[in-house]
């Protein structure tokens, strides 16, 4: 594995995108938004018209998603199935209703492992998903496992929605956010664990920028231990 990687985990709503996409900017890293493949080869099923509980029709369908990610040094990942730009298309509800059918077949986990590993192959990365630092990246330079109260993220939720012109009730938001946490939590593979040597991090209270800086600080220091090890081993220090 070539480069720093920075791998960030925790369930929907504690801010990891926004988080760690703010902390690949200030470290110079590329953002790898691992939701996004899943939604993309989500999106590219549901296309194809497979029957979506037929784990044999997902897997083989996934097979051919053609799915091209460009991990950004600024702004969102990019995601393509073919020639087709689908960075935007695959932020509906029908997409993020049906993402478990595909998330959970084990050829489609393995596809998007191997792709996540090779780009980190490519070069410094920092990831954001559920399985980054406990199945991906297990050598991760920095674990950060992220969460916030259920009823802080459903707030932000809904102002995200609001903020789209969907008005929706808070109640309706954290229903949804408990059952999403209960799937994310149960689901036999690529379940949402936190890794025993992650740093957990509470954004309840925290803005974004200061959940980065948090991390950005963790991150560096890991940077200067690991240099200062490295020189003790060589005799440089
Ligand atoms: O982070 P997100 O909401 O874009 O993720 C979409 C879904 O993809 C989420 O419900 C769980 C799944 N996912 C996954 O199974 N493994 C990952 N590494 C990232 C996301």
């Amino acid at each position: 594995m070539s480069g720093q990687i920075i791998a960030i985990d925790g369930p929907s709503g504690a801010g990891k995108s926004t988080i760690t996409r703010l902390v690949a900017e200030r470290l110079g890293l590329r953002f790898l938004d691992t939701g996004a493949m899943y939604r993309a080869v989500t999106l590219h099923c549901m296309r194809a018209g497979v029957k979506l509980d037929d784990v044999r029709a997902v897997a083989s369908a996934a097979a051919t998603a053609a799915l091209r990610c460009e991990p950004s040094l600024k702004g969102p990942m990019r995601v393509f199935l073919g020639a087709e730009e689908v960075t935007e298309k695959i932020r509906t509800v029908e997409v993020t209703r049906n993402i478990h059918y595909v998330a959970d077949v084990r050829e489609v986990r393995e596809l998007m492992v191997k792709m996540q590993r090779e780009i980190g192959e490519q070069g410094a990365l920092a990831t954001e998903g559920r399985d980054q630092g406990t199945v991906v990246f297990p050598n991760a330079s920095l674990k950060v496992y992220m969460f916030a109260s259920a009823e802080v993220r459903a707030k932000r939720r809904q102002a995200e929605l609001n903020g789209r012109g969907q008005q929706v009730l808070l109640d309706e938001v954290l229903r949804e956010i408990n059952q999403r946490d209960m799937l994310d939590k149960s689901r036999e593979i690529g379940g949402l664990r936190k890794a025993a040597d992650a740093v957990e991090l509470d954004t309840s209270e925290m803005s974004p920028e200061q959940a980065a800086e948090t991390i950005v600080k963790l991150a560096k220091s890991r940077l200067a231990m690991r240099t200062r090890r490295i020189e003790k081993e060589n005799g440089t220090a």
